[in-house]
Formats: structure tokens, C-alpha cells, sequence
């Protein structure tokens, strides 16, 4: 039988997830695992990767039983992954060092504040795109190193590898054949010189991180071996890779300068497409690769929020309001008009625009008749607000963008509720294009192995399966928006560590 089929694969920062497209895009079944967290101390936060690599199988494997088809009618496997979060394992046995560190980890904050003593930031961020801020990769892989005697003389010694979680799971999926990542992911290390498109020795000095631990850096759409027959019963050809969110950019179709998604999951991450011109921020925003087709990079802004969904959940698990986020909207929708309720999720710092690793969240605001329809309200708010930080930075950064046309399309689990889509349109005063189709990040790679396969012969091939979209018009009232953001600012310098 022909291959009809592309399988894509999502790790995800709470899951890992599996879904079989046909080549419309049109999800055939889906399927998950959830994904155990560990939270050792404050600020700290770390994953099983030997847990991801056999959910990973898991699902690849049940999605293809559930929809009843083979390995020989999938022609390709697209990997999508939660950024940043490293592991770093022993090439030869296969098994990690230690736990990954997760993007959301902040115990490399000081190692940061070291660095940016030094005054090395700025060179930082001319060729990284970055900031120096514990998200990003490049202190944590130091950390790890640093954490067992003799991990270092191991990796310069060429005994260890180390890779983000979807060059951890290729290399398990083709049995250690490939040692691969793409240029997205690279993107995000603090490694990877978005210019010349290759590590940086420069970086790799200052970041004490020997160039042998680390993968070699391939297109979005690119040939990532085969995985081990035994695992899938039969071998399939893994054609796409790209970090999560530069995925949902596919997904949604944003393939041109000026196109913009914001997806909201744990966290929520904005990115504006700035084609081949790699913008620089002056409003500490990030200046990402895009994608990488056939050798070409492509560029965008990002603005990385590191709580809106997370929110939602502190307040089923944190305040045990049972449920899931539906629930949490049910009880917003009760809230009492007005209610001057402030929630800044600061659970692990703040990121952009802030970037404050070490500010921690605020309620404030509450009143003797304030319950927890108000704080589940402030928690829809808290993604909206956050949103319109990001909005206000990208008009500073790239104004063009923003004309009367310009449209945010989201995505994400917060995505599924036109109640919090609308109040983002309002409070953000942006148009937003809510997609039809939530799963645009596992689509995006998908879309990417259909490139890497050839079944979509160019991106615009490709961007054409993206989901429909709903848009909502900002409503209500401008000037009473502009006041209930200024609120929220007031909120923010509350918090903040420096306040
Ligand atoms: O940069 C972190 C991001 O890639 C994680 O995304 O969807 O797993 O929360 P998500």
C-alpha cells in the first residue's frame, strides 16, 4: 500500500504526544502521556528523559494501532519538542547522567548574573539572539557537567552526548545512529551563532562546554535516519524536526514577514515572522531562527511568557479547585464585575519583557468579599495582560508589522475557550485568529517532515494546511483597556525582585 500517512510527535513540556496526519494535515488519532515533573527545590524543575523516550515510543506506536494502520503507509515522522530542557547521556550505554533540566529551571540564575558581571550580555545576544537568562540551555548543560565529579573529564573525553529532547528521542529512535538537532532548537541554546548558522567556539569557551557533547545541526526539513524497525514494526523515515514553537508558526500558516502566532500552553510564547532579516530587539524580546529550509535561515521575534496555562493549573491543584481549565473558566465567568483582582504568576520568575529569574508571584488587590471566581478570573487576565507586554514590545521592535490588518492567530489549550480569545482581543486591542484546529505545533512538524519528505513540494505547500481561523475584533471600551493594563504594570513593579 502507498504511504498516506505522516506521524508527528509532540514532547511537550507536561506530555508527549503522538498524532497520525493524513497529507490534508487532517488529524487521523491522537494520542498521550502525560509526563511525570520534578521539582527538587525552589525554582527547580527536571524530567525523566529514559521516561520520554518510552512514552515516545508508546504513543507512536498506539496512535498507528489506534487508527489501525502500518509503518509502511507513513511516510515520514515529524519531531516537535518542549526547547531548551537538556539531557546529557552516555553515548555508549544510552543512559542519562542525571535528570534533564527543564527549560522552566532556574537554578542557573547566578551563573547568569556571573556572566553578565563580566559585561559579555551584549556579545551574547549579537550572536545567540539571546539574553543571559537561566531558560535557555547553555548554563544548564555547564550545570550538569559540573554536577558529579569527573562528568567533565568524561565529556571532553568524547564518552558523553547531550542533546534537547528531540535529539535525545532520534537518537534512541534510530537505536544511536543519529546524533542530530535542527536549527530552531539550536537557536535556543546560547551555543549556536544564528548568523553563521553553526556553534560558536566563542560560546562554547565561555559557557565551558566541549563542541564533542554536541549534535550536528540540521535543516527543519531534513533526513534524521530511520527509526529501529522493532520499534514501530517497521522502520520509518524521520523527515522533520523544529522546537515547539517555531513548529506552531508552521502551523498556523505564519511563513511570511509580518505573520504572528501566540500559543498557549504551560507557558505562552509569541513569535513574529521577520523573514530573512534577523531583527534586534530593544525591548527585550528575542531575536530566534524561525525555520531553516535547504540551508536558509529564517528569523523571528519572540516574546516567551513562562506562565499562562500553568495559572490555570495552580489554580485546580494549587487552590484545589477540581477540574481542569474549563472549570477554572466556569468559575471566571462567575467573577464579580470589576473586581480589581490582580494575579502576577511569577511562579518561575518572569520572562519577557522583564526577564527577572528571580521575582515571584503576586495576588493583589483582594478585597473582603474577593473568593476564587476572582482569582481563577485574574488568571485569564494574567495570560491576556502578559500577551499585551509582548504586543507592546513587537510594535516597539517591528512597527510595520502593525498595521489594522495585523492579527494575532493563537493556538494552544487556553485557545479552545472564544470567552478568553475574546477577552485577549480586548485587552491586548489586537484582532485575534483563533484556530479552528488547536494541535498546530504537532501539526507543524508534521508539515515539516511532509517538506523533508517530499509530499509538499514548497512552504507555501505546506503552510496551505493550516486551520482555519475565527477572528475576534477587539470590543469595549479602548481607554478603559489602556487603564486596566496600567494596573497590571503597577502589579508587575510590585513584584519585581528589584522592587
Ligand atoms: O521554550 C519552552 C517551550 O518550548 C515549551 O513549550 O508547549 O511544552 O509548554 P510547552
Amino acid at each position: 500500500m502507498s504511504s498516506t500517512f505522516i506521524l508527528s510527535l509532540d514532547q511537550g513540556t507536561t506530555s508527549t504526544r503522538a498524532i497520525l496526519f493524513d497529507t490534508a494535515g487532517i488529524e487521523v488519532a491522537s494520542l498521550s502521556e502525560p509526563l511525570q515533573q520534578y521539582y527538587p527545590g525552589d525554582g527547580e524543575v527536571e524530567h525523566d528523559a529514559s521516561e520520554i523516550y518510552a512514552a515516545a515510543v508508546k504513543v507512536l506506536r498506539g496512535v498507528l494501532e489506534m487508527a489501525g494502520r502500518r509503518a509502511s503507509e507513513v511516510a515520514a515522522i515529524g519531531v516537535t519538542n518542549q526547547r531548551e530542557t537538556i539531557v546529557v547521556w552516555d553515548r555508549k550505554t544510552g543512559e542519562p547522567v542525571g535528570r534533564a533540566l527543564v527549560w522552566q529551571d532556574r537554578r542557573t540564575a547566578p551563573a547568569c548574573e556571573a556572566l553578565r558581571a563580566k559585561g559579555v550580555e551584549p556579545r551574547v545576544t549579537a550572536l545567540t539572539g539571546l539574553l543571559l537568562d537561566p531558560y535557555f540551555s547553555g548554563t544548564k548543560l555547564a550545570w550538569i557537567l559540573d554536577s558529579q565529579p569527573g562528568l567533565r573529564a568524561r565529556a571532553e573525553a568524547g564518552e558523553l552526548l547531550a542533546g534537547t529532547m528531540d535529539c535525545w528521542v532520534i537518537w534512541k529512535l534510530t537505536g544511536g545512529a543519529v546524533h542530530a538537532t535542527d536549527a530552531t532548537n539550536a537557536s535556543r541554546t546560547l551555543l549556536f551563532d544564528i548568523h553563521a548558522q553553526d556553534w560558536s567556539d566563542e560560546l562554547l569557551d565561555l559557557f565551558r562546554v566541549p563542541r564533542g557533547l554536541l549534535p550536528r545541526v540540521l535543516n527543519c526539513a531534513d533526513d534524521y535516519g530511520r527509526t529501529l524497525p522493532e520499534f514501530l514494526g517497521g522502520a520509518i523515515a524521520i523527515r522533520g524536526v523544529a522546537g515547539d514553537q517555531q513548529a506552531a508558526l508552521m502551523g498556523q500558516g505564519c511563513i511570511r514577514p509580518g505573520e504572528m502566532k501566540a500559543t498557549y500552553g504551560t507557558g505562552c510564547f509569541l513569535l513574529l515572522n521577520t523573514g530573512e532579516t534577523a531583527a534586534r530587539s530593544s525591548a527585550r524580546l528575542l531575536t530566534t531562527v524561525a525555520a531553516r529550509l535547504d540551508g536558509k535561515a529564517t528569523y523571528a521575534l519572540e516574546g516567551s511568557i513562562f506562565v499562562a496555562g500553568a495559572a490555570l493549573q495552580w489554580v485546580n491543584e494549587g487552590l484545589q479547585v477540581p477540574g481542569g481549565g474549563a472549570e477554572v473558566e466556569a468559575l471566571a465567568r462567575r467573577a464579580r464585575p470589576g473586581h480589581g483582582v490582580t494575579l502576577v504568576p511569577a511562579f518561575t520568575g518572569l520572562g519577557a519583557p522583564w526577564w527577572d529569574p528571580e521575582a515571584r508571584a503576586g495576588l493583589l488587590g483582594m478585597t473582603r468579599d474577593t473568593g476564587i471566581p476572582e482569582i481563577a478570573d485574574a488568571a485569564f487576565e494574567a495570560a491576556a495582560f502578559q500577551t499585551r507586554d509582548l504586543i507592546e514590545a513587537m510594535r516597539l521592535d517591528a512597527p510595520a508589522a502593525f498595521g489594522p490588518d495585523a492579527e494575532l492567530r493563537v493556538d494552544g489549550g487556553m485557545s479552545r475557550s472564544a470567552w478568553f480569545c475574546q477577552k485577549l482581543a480586548d485587552r491586548t486591542r489586537t484582532p485575534v485568529g483563533r484556530a479552528a484546529y488547536e494541535e498546530t505545533t504537532a501539526l507543524g512538524a508534521a508539515l515539516f517532515a511532509g517538506l523533508g519528505c517530499g509530499i509538499f513540494a514548497t512552504p507555501a505547500d505546506a503552510a496551505s494546511a493550516r486551520p482555519q481561523t475565527t477572528r475576534l475584533s477587539p470590543q469595549g471600551d479602548s481607554e478603559a483597556a489602556d487603564q486596566a493594563y496600567a494596573g497590571w504594570l503597577r502589579a508587575v513593579s510590585r513584584i519585581r525582585s528589584d522592587a
